[in-house]
């Protein structure tokens, strides 16, 4: 197994705020149902794709997962206003969630919403979606799951079309239609990024991929 320095990951941890609420959970995911209906949320910055997603059906169970404080903070003290329970936070990397947490056939919809683009080319293999992590979640996801990814960088974008490509034969694009692939903020989570894009006249780029 690795260890935890392995999982390190580039980019920011603490905000300007600098401390960690003590209160989040260290999650064991042994504690989740494996036959509830589980949604991973992968990088959720500021926590409002997971608040929306909590918020949708409260019989369903959210885990986020970050390592960026002040976002996670944010979130906890939201879900907490709105008395969401169904909200399980992993401060730390999804490789690491995955790993050492995770159990085969447990996730039942992943978000991955404006993953860090690392817009040089010496930095793309720092990028979280490529073809090995696809071979990796698959593990542990339920039959039919499916799989959602938004991003604003074109090169990034170009990646993640080779990728769906790649793997065509385990995940059904469900959305291949050019015409459907604008981020529709009505259905889906207004994040902190997908306002940013918007904000730099970008339009951003949405997938929805069901395991097969
Ligand atoms: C560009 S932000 C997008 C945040 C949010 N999804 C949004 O749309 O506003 C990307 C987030 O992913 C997190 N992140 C990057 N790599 C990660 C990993 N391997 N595991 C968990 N979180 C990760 C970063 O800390 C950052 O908060």
């Amino acid at each position: 197994m690795k260890n935890n320095s392995s999982y390190r990951l580039y980019g920011r941890t603490k905000g300007r705020k600098n401390k960690i609420n003590n209160q989040f959970l260290e999650i064991s995911l042994k504690e989740i149902d494996k036959n509830k209906y589980n949604i991973l949320d992968i990088g959720s910055g500021y926590g409002e794709s997971t608040i929306k997603l909590a918020k949708v059906d409260k019989q369903k169970v959210v885990i986020c997962c970050d390592k960026y404080i002040d976002g996670l903070n944010n979130l906890y003290n939201q879900a907490k206003l709105e008395l969401l329970d169904n909200i399980y936070i992993y401060q730390g990397n999804v490789h690491q969630l995955l790993d050492q947490h995770c159990k085969i056939d447990f996730i039942s919809e992943v978000w991955i919403l404006f993953p860090d683009p690392w817009p040089k080319k010496k930095h793309f293999k720092r990028r979280l979606i490529n073809h090995d992590f696809f071979i990796k979640i698959n593990k542990f996801l339920k039959s039919g799951a499916t799989i959602n990814i938004a991003s604003d960088s074109k090169s990034y974008i170009s990646q993640i079309l080779r990728i769906i490509h790649q793997i065509r034969n385990d995940f059904k694009w469900l959305n291949q239609n050019k015409l459907e692939w604008d981020y529709d903020p009505v259905t889906l989570p207004e994040t902190k990024y997908y306002k940013k894009a918007l904000k730099n006249g970008l339009n951003p780029f949405y997938a929805k991929l069901k395991k097969l």
